[in-house]
């Protein structure tokens, strides 16, 4: 048995912050933003949506692209760093707000490798047999842990949603998946903050070093890659649609050129929706299997890297 994707969805708030209007925030130009991330606008989710409203619009429009209906859901898997609350999870606030009265629902917490990380979850689930239709969601408000003022990070981020419907299917579906993590680099990619008495202690903002993120990114992305095509006996080349976490252009062109991918083959979004963490892969699906890009048959390879540091692939034939 295995797990099939059946029904992709998004959402991405209404409100776009430019690059211009950035500039008149903070000491930034497009120029630069365009030039060193290829980011031109980004979404902002308003002050009183949280995390599970927009994962419920992608939601619903996953499982109306898959033909099921919320009673068909057996299990909830959402991947966010910005949760709602510090609990219940947000995916038990998305589970009550599609009026599904029973079924397990849960977390992951793998910043932008989170959505590779829950899909990863959920296909133990459905191909083994244990649940039927997994509803895995990213979801993301990371204008709420962006400091303002920090050029060096408030351009490169974004807000909105993905989701998949996946079910048990006899043909793949997802070949293999791939995760990995090293927490030694926590202090490179962090929110270090916490809340206790009452108090947030620390530092509730992103403390990023952007050029050891960058280097890093590029060096496990592609031994990921490699790695998920040699465990099916495929190439690099066999692969028809690269979809990688939407961070920096020039890491999604760096990583597609030592692999030897053309960028024809490689789905884009972060130019419109900047960095939306877990929620930027199934985001980036959604669009290239609505616009007809993506087809039955094709080969398409996932893969992300995020803080902790995690990293991880997910290949399979849509
Ligand atoms: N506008 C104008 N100038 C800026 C800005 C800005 N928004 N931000 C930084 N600068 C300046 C710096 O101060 C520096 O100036 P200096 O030379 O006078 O000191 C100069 O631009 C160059 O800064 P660098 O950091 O060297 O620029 P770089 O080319 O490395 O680009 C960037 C920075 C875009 C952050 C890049 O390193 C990057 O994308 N890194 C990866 C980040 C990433 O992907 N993070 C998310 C990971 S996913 C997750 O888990 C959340």
């Amino acid at each position: 048995m295995y797990s099939k994707i059946i029904g992709t969805g998004s959402y991405l708030p209404e409100k776009i912050l430019t690059n211009r209007d950035l500039e008149s925030m903070v000491n930034t130009s497009d120029e630069w933003i365009r030039t060193r991330t290829g980011i031109t606008q980004r979404h902002i989710a308003s002050e009183d949506q949280v995390a599970s409203d927009l994962a419920l619009y992608a939601s619903q429009k996953a499982m109306e692209a898959a033909g099921l209906s919320s009673k068909d859901i057996d299990l909830i898997i959402v991947a966010t760093t910005t949760p709602d609350m510090v609990f219940p999870s947000t995916a038990c606030i998305l589970q009550n707000k599609l009026g599904i009265e029973n079924c397990p629902a849960f977390d992951v917490q793998a910043v932008c490798s989170g959505f590779v990380y829950a899909l990863a979850t959920a296909d133990m689930f459905v191909s083994s047999g244990k649940c039927r239709n997994a509803l895995v969601v990213g979801t993301e408000i990371y204008s709420k842990i962006i400091d303002w003022n920090d050029r060096s990070t408030c351009v490169l981020f974004g807000d909105g949603a993905g989701a998949v419907v996946l079910t048990q299917s006899d043909q793949p579906g997802i070949l293999s998946t791939h995760l990995h993590a090293s927490g030694s680099y926590s202090d490179v990619l962090s929110v270090p903050g916490s809340i206790s008495g009452g108090k947030v202690q620390g530092n509730p903002y992103i403390n990023m070093e952007g050029s050891t993120v960058f280097k890093f990114a590029v060096k496990v992305l592609e031994e990921v890659v490699q790695e998920a095509v040699s465990k099916n006996n495929l190439q690099p080349s066999d692969i028809d649609w690269l979809i990688p976490h939407q961070a920096n252009i020039r890491i999604i062109q760096s990583t597609a050129k030592k692999l030897g991918i053309p960028m024809d083959k490689v789905v884009i979004a972060v130019d419109k929706h900047g960095n939306t963490s877990a929620a930027s892969i199934p985001l980036a699906l959604d669009i290239a299997v609505r616009d007809g890009r993506i087809h039955s048959g094709q080969l398409v390879l996932l893969e992300g890297v995020g803080g902790g540091f995690t990293w991880g692939a997910v290949l399979l034939r849509w």
